[in-house]
Parts: structure tokens; sequence; C-alpha cells
């Protein structure tokens, strides 16, 4: 990897809702660690002075970083510097070049609407600014697949590749770089990680909670182009891809974006949207919307390891608690020495990937006792939370080191494009679902087999396994 570390970080939109919520906490506590020591210019079209800025930074610690420490803070506010201006307006982008002082090597983090990211990469260009840089860029990377090679093709005018740096926030989680650790840093798993054994797999990403006053934007966006085309395909590329030769950056890309080129584009008919009661009475929502607040699809990939074996994915919002887990359903074995636990138990492996991190694997045991029955058990082990760093602290560090490996590369991202943009043409009504029930019922007629969707539940160890005989929950 080519180390070479960014000797500034400008914050476009640093008035901005993610700049408060999520990066000026992540600075503080990369300031905090002794990792981030760079001039920060903030850039925004609000009028402010650099005081207010700084207020901006306090307000946003206050709320997100509790008990922060003063010394920390007032070290991090002594790195703001602050550019007004009109993103529009070539003159911001001089005062930019100005406030960057001797800075040669500028991360550009760009925490806008994707709407302006042309204008400002152009001016970036222009000014100067952009030689030497970083340019960091917030999801969503697209509306589809062709606004997505669109806007690489804007973005390559002025950078290249390389300096391109995409978020898509799951990347930088722990419990996701788990899957990509506990996968090949055992052997165990890679006899039975396949179509042979693997009798299908399953995805689920649930919330709690609503669009959370982000009503506008999610009538943009709704459940696919949001979380599924993003989050849930790194996490499918990452259950799925082959070994990588090493753990940089373009390596694990390369298979990543292999895998999901191999994904079939879902279809339309493997789709259920739903919209929980409710979303059309929230600020900004349409009161006939039909956009998508739940969405359950499969998909199928074309690949000797997988070929056959269904994915299951959904994500939802309202749903009865926020966790994201993946389950592998093992196929039974090929003869039954124990008749009672029969084909509709099949040992699986789950894995617990938001908020918390957790891995069981699914298996059956023998019930003390004269008679030869068993039990299903789960050998289940859950990490314990360190000083673990927030996405954003990893993501920022990363790019501010030049490390790609926890953003997406410009092919994985329109592969991703590629799988869910049949359904963006969907136009049929959702079907509507109670806020805290697990989504349409129509959902369940998509899972075939033995075992219907599995729920997670609100603590790690509780979840709901749904298989066998009997009512599909
Ligand atoms: C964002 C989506 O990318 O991810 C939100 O826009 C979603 O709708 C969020 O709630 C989930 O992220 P996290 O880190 O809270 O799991």
């Amino acid at each position: 990897m080519e180390r070479r570390d960014c000797d500034a970080i400008v914050l476009f939109g640093a008035s901005g809702d993610l700049c408060y919520r999520k990066i000026y906490p992540a600075l503080y506590h990369l300031v905090r660690r002794g990792v981030l020591t760079v001039p920060i210019i903030g850039a925004a079209r609000q009028g402010w002075t650099l005081e207010q800025l700084a207020g901006r930074v306090r307000e946003s610690l206050k709320a997100f970083v509790p008990g922060a420490d003063e010394a920390v803070s007032a070290r991090l506010v002594g790195l703001l510097r602050y550019v007004d201006g009109d993103y529009a307006d070539r003159g911001t982008f001089d005062a930019l070049r100005r406030a960057l002082g001797g800075a040669q090597r500028p991360l550009h983090y760009l925490a806008i609407p994707p709407s302006m990211f042309a204008v400002v990469a152009g001016h970036l260009s222009g000014s100067g600014a952009a030689h030497g840089a970083r340019i960091v860029v917030e999801k969503p990377f697209g509306r589809d697949l062709a606004s997505a090679r669109a806007l690489n093709q804007t973005l390559h005018a002025h950078f290249p590749e390389s300096s391109i740096f995409r978020i898509d926030h799951y990347l930088g989680k722990e419990p996701v770089q788990n899957i990509l650790y506990f996968r090949f840093a055992n052997s165990f798993l890679e006899p039975v990680w396949n179509r042979n054994f693997v009798a299908s797999v399953q995805i689920t990403m649930a919330e709690s909670f609503g669009v959370a006053g982000r009503g506008r934007f999610y009538e943009e966006a709704g459940a696919i182009r949001d979380v599924i085309q993003n989050h849930l395909m790194q996490i499918v590329a990452l259950l799925t891809m082959e070994p990588p030769v090493n753990t940089e950056g373009e390596s694990l890309r390369d298979e990543k974006a292999k895998v999901l080129k191999g994904v079939r584009p879902a279809s339309p008919a493997g789709l259920v949207r739903g919209q929980f009661a409710g979303y059309r009475k929230e600020p900004g929502v349409a009161p006939d919307s039909r956009v998508e607040t739940y969405a359950a699809l499969t998909l199928e990939i074309d690949s000797w390891r997988w070929s056959g074996v269904p994915f299951y994915l959904r994500a939802g919002k309202c749903l009865p608690v926020t966790a994201t887990e993946v389950v592998v359903d093992l196929k039974p074995p090929p003869a039954q020495v124990f008749g009672e636990l029969g084909p509709e138990q099949p040992n699986h492996l789950r894995l617990r990937v938001g908020p918390d991190v957790a891995i069981a694997l699914g298996a059956h045991t023998k019930k003390p006792g004269p008679v030869m029955t068993g039990e299903n058990i789960e050998l289940f082990v859950a990490q314990q939370k360190g000083d673990d760093m927030d996405a954003y602290e990893v993501l920022i560090s990363s790019a501010l080191i030049g490390d790609s490996s926890h953003f997406a590369r410009q092919d994985e991202v329109e592969a991703a494009w590629a799988i869910v943009d049949p359904l963006l043409e969907v136009r049929t009504p959702p079907y509507e679902y109670a806020p805290g029930s697990w989504g349409p019922a129509q959902a369940d007629q998509l899972v075939k087999g033995p075992c219907n969707w599995h729920n997670p539940g609100a603590r790690p160890e509780d979840w709901q396994r749904s298989c066998g005989p009997g009512p599909r929950s």
C-alpha cells in the first residue's frame, strides 16, 4: 500500500447533519488517539465565522461524545479553519486554496448532496486544490447504474480512481470486518462454504425506528437504494468472495467485484416491497407515496461455489428490533441416523453483524439419558466491546493514510447497481405492514425449503429460528 498521509482535511458540508452527528465525533476520537494533528478546514455556505464553526463542533461533541475531555476538544477546535461561500462560485475555491496554505495532500470530504459532487470536483481541479489530493464521497453513489456510471466519469475527469474513496460506512464496522476475518482466518469453514453444503443464506437488516425525520431523503431513496444496494451487497460480497491474496485494498476489492459481477440481476418476481403504516404522514413524505420502507428479495449467484444457493435479503424500518444478522443454513446429513431431527433442522452458522458482534454455530447434541434423542443447541460467542473505533473513525483514518480497503471501488458499486437495477422499475404499490411487525406476510412466500425467515432478537443470543413443520411465522 502506498502510504502518503494527507496533510489537511477539507469538510464540505461543515454545517450539515452528517458532520454534526458522525464526522465531528469521529474527528474528536482521532485527535484523542493522537492520529489527527493536521488542519481541518470546514467549508459551508452559511455566512458563518470560524467561531461559529467551533461552536457547532462543540455542540456536536456535547450531544454525541458524553464526557468529552476538554483538552482533547480544545485540540480539535485548535485545528479548525473555515471557508465560507457558494460551491458554485470559483472564488470559494480560491479562498480554500489559500486556507490550505502549504498543504500538498489534502483530503476533501464531500458531505454534501450528490447533485453538488460534479461542481465541487470541477472547482477543486480548476483551483489546483485537487492536485495530490484524495476525495471522499458519501453514499448514495448514484441513483441507479446509469447515474453511478455518469458520476464515476465526472469524478474521474478530476481524480484518478486511486484517489477516490467511496463511503459505505458498513465497511468501517467492526462486525462487518469480522466476516472477512472469521472466514479466512479459519480452515474449518472453507470445506462447507459452498453449494455442496450450504442450503440457503439469509441476511436481515432490521431497524426498529422509522425514517427519523429524513422523510424527504427517504422519498428519493427507499430501502433498496438506501441500504440494499450498498450495505447489504457489501455483506453479500464479504460472505461469498473467494479468498483474497492479501488484505490490501485492491486485492479485497478484486474479489468482491468479481463475485458481485456473478450475481444475477435481481428479478422483480422475487421481490416483496412493504411500507409501514403511518409512513405517508411523515414530514416530507407524499400522501400517496409508493416508496418502500421494507424490501425482501432473492438473489442467485452464477459461480462454481454458489450456483443454486438462494440468498434471501431483507431490510426494513419499524421492525421489532434493530439488528443485522446473517444465517447460513447447511444441508442435512446425507443419511438420517437419528431420525427424529429430520431435514427440517439444519445446522447453521449465525453471524450477528450489528449492532454487536456475535457468532453462533447451530448443532445437534444428544440429550442426556438412555435414549438417543437430541436437541438443537448453539455454540455462541459474543465479543466484548473494547475501545472500538466507530465506523467513521475507521474510514477517516484509513482515507488519511490512503488505505482503500474499507471503501468501495467503481466496479463494485456498478456491479451492485446492476443487481438491483431491475427492481428500481417496480411501480406496484408496496404492501402495508404494521410498525413493530416483521413486515408484510407476502415476504414469507419468498423463502423456499424447510425454514422461513429467521428473526433476530434484541439481544444477540435471542433469535427466532423458524424451521420445521408447523405454521410459518
Ligand atoms: C444509512 C441509511 O446508510 O445506514 C439509514 O441511510 C440507516 O437509513 C443507516 O438507518 C444504518 O446504519 P447503522 O450504522 O445505524 O447500522
